[in-house]
């Protein structure tokens, strides 16, 4: 891969326009992730997709992708993504919101962060924190875009060993989510 300057565009349908890589997740892979199983939800249920564009895995080099969250919820419990931390701990990462309401799980050892992300929002994850983004409306999507270090890579082992601490539900007050500790 050349080391040239490109454009990308996020088209109206949020695709990562000149994107290389595409990929969706589907309910069987989530299904340890959530803290119920739903015995009449299909295996083949799109959880989320992500429009990826790659570059060489250099440091100084930079990913960027669109993820899209559909709504929806496993009993009660919002649609995320698997999560996961950066093998090089030093790398960080930026989201930026785009469409629609949800929140970014972080934690670091016993250090627990939510933050909400939503239209025009940008949430910083420092290096070393494992991340998950969750969908908070059972109704709309979430989309949001993100930028990284080339040379994070993806430890994804970090999630089953060390789980997040809180679960996203839905609320029964006025408030958008609710956290539920583990
Ligand atoms: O790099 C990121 O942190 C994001 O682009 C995520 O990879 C994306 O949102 C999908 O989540 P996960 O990689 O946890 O499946
Ligand atoms: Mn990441």
């Amino acid at each position: 891969m050349s080391n040239q300057p490109f454009v990308l565009k996020i088209n109206e349908s949020f695709i990562l326009e000149g994107y290389s890589e595409y990929t969706e997740t589907k309910y069987e892979k989530m299904k340890s992730f959530f803290l119920t199983v739903d015995e009449n939800r299909s295996d083949k249920e799109l959880i989320y997709k992500v429009y990826k564009k790659d570059v060489l895995a250099e440091p100084g080099r930079l990913l960027q992708c669109i993820t899209i969250i559909e709504p929806g919820t496993i009993n009660g419990q919002f649609f995320m993504t698997r999560g996961h931390n950066h093998i090089n701990t030093s790398c960080a990462e930026i989201y930026f919101g785009i469409k629609g309401d949800g929140c970014v799980l972080m934690q670091r050892d016993d250090e627990f962060v939510c933050e909400s992300i939503s239209k025009n929002k940008s949430v910083y994850i420092p290096g070393g924190w494992a991340h998950r983004t969750v969908n908070v409306s059972s109704s709309d999507p979430l989309v949001f875009y993100s930028i990284w270090p080339a040379d994070s890579g993806y430890d994804y082992e970090y999630i089953v060993s060390n789980p997040f601490s809180y679960n996203v539900f839905e609320s029964d007050s006025n408030k958008l989510y609710s956290l539920e500790k583990n």
